[in-house]
């Protein structure tokens, strides 16, 4: 089928290639010419595993092309994916500025059929808006073609959007009941015809629903990971251990073992944009929203978890201390420092008076923009980050190591060696990834969030708990 995509961003360069590695013929569009520029090129922009591989692939083979050209790109597609950012408001909600645009240039050069599919996260009623505006637009150029619009949100997770993509659980498409909303259904069945191999199903359903599935699906996974976070507080606090109390929720299908890790919360370019935008959407609604705002200050207090793990051990000033930060993007497997939570930390450890030497694996470029757009108004403190080489780099000489992402290559790291790296033997890990007896058989003081130290079990820890000795 041939296959417009606008916008090449995560969600729109991973539709884009799959849908060329299903054998669609597909076109992507996007107004930053740089970026197409380096596209067309063979490069590509994000850091996402199989991405290169998918676009070395379908490119040369005449399947992929990558265009500035509005023209072109809607002349050449029957199926207009729109998946351009909604970035937030100044007030939370999502900001449909560049869907709506991306719909109107579709009118504007429109002259078939065409059937425009919304990706982007977009608030409850926005496909009915795109469908109001292509309508005025055609009205406007006295052209008589007809449309349909139909809501297909994406679910797929950055570090492994392109297996998500490929192999999704299910495929949401919101689809009206009108005459052109049957070939709608028929030309999206083609479309995802390759899934029949893989028995991932196709979920219909109005597109009002299919709208608010997105949004209700990330917060329902945010609201589980504040939950857990707030577990984790209330096992460190009564001498439980939370990665036993996950074992024990997760073995009951009714909860099911996924996005129960407890941490430093959750980050990302979605589930805080999302949960805000769903609080907003209530507020307009004029429906209660606490579970969604408890969700969201949870996650915003859990941010500092590690910072005050440090000053309950250190005093309150951290002045003359040296930190060393592991992983700065918001998960592994990814670039991606969008509300990543090493900001707020590495932010706090720089206000509190802190050397920080951090390292990760492939955020470093990224990192770097990010806290010089962060510390913009504190120039001074940029200094004092130390942008290390190598994780055992960042440990040389610290107070402390702090676990922030939990890349791979880190639990790989040899205890005894890091013990030696360190000043003084001292890690809080934020996203509980080592055993506490791996590490103190090193030597090393391991604490992460909601466990049990390392020889310590409520017998040996008398009732009221002390957190450090
Ligand atoms: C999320 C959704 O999972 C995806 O379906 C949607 O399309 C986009 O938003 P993503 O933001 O890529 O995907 O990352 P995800 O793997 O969901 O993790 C989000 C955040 O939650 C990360 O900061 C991660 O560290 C945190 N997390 C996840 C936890 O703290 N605990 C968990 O158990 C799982």
């Amino acid at each position: 089928m041939k296959v417009t995509v606008i916008g090449t961003g995560y969600v729109g360069l991973v539709t884009g290639a799959c849908m060329a590695e299903w054998g669609h013929d597909v076109m992507c569009l996007d107004l930053d010419a740089a970026k197409i520029a380096r596209l067309q090129r063979g490069e590509v922009p994000i850091y996402e595993p199989g991405l290169r591989e998918l676009i070395m692939r379908n490119q040369p083979a005449g399947r992929l092309r990558f265009t500035t050209d509005v023209a072109a790109s809607v002349e050449h597609g029957d199926i207009q994916f729109i998946a351009v950012g909604t970035p937030p408001d100044e007030d939370g909600s999502a900001d449909l500025r560049h869907v709506l645009e991306a719909a109107r240039q579709i009118a504007c050069h429109m002259d078939s059929f065409k059937l425009v599919v919304n990706k982007s996260t977009v608030p409850v009623g926005t496909a009915q808006r795109v469908s109001t505006l292509l309508e005025e637009e055609l009205g406007r150029r006295a052209v008589r073609c007809g449309f349909a619009v139909v809501s297909n949100p994406e679910f797929l997770k950055e570090g492994s959007a392109v297996a998500d993509f490929l192999q999704p659980d299910r495929v949401i498409i919101g689809c009206g009941s009108g005459t052109a909303d049957r070939r709608a259904r028929e030309w999206m069945t083609q479309l995802y015809a390759p899934l029949e191999r893989t028995s991932s199903q196709l979920l219909w359903m109005e597109t009002r629903s299919a709208e608010l599935t997105k949004y209700a699906a990330n917060a329902m996974l945010a609201t589980r990971i504040s939950l857990m976070n707030e577990y984790a507080n209330l096992a460190e606090a009564l001498g439980a251990d939370i990665e036993e109390v996950r074992r024990g929720l997760g073995s009951d299908p009714r909860i099911g073992a996924h996005f129960l890790k407890a941490g430093i919360g959750y980050g990302g370019s979605c589930f805080p944009k999302d949960v805000r935008a769903l609080i907003r959407m209530s507020e307009q609604a004029h429906v209660s929203h606490h579970v969604l705002d408890a969700v969201e200050a949870v996650n915003s207090r859990q941010k500092f978890k590690l910072v005050e793990k440090l000053q309950k051990r250190f005093g309150a000033s951290l002045s003359g201390r040296t930190v060393a930060i592991w992983g700065l993007a918001f998960k592994p497997e990814t670039d991606d420092m969008r509300e990543a939570p090493s900001r707020c930390i590495v932010g706090e450890l720089l206000r509190l008076g802190a050397i920080v030497r951090v390292f990760d694996p492939v955020a470093m470029p990224a990192a770097r923009r990010a806290f010089a757009q962060d510390l913009a108004a504190y120039p001074r403190r940029l200094a004092n980050i130390h942008w290390a080489s190598s994780a055992l780099d960042a440990a040389r000489g610290s107070d402390a190591l702090l676990l922030v992402t939990e890349w791979v290559e880190f639990s790989h790291i040899d205890p005894v060696q890091l013990a030696k790296t360190l000043s003084m033997p001292l890690v809080l890990d934020g996203r509980n990834a080592w055993e506490p007896s791996l590490l103190a058989s090193a030597g090393i003081e391991h604490r992460g969030i909601g466990r049990i130290p390392a020889g310590e079990t409520l017998r040996t820890r008398p009732m009221p708990l002390r957190r450090f000795s």
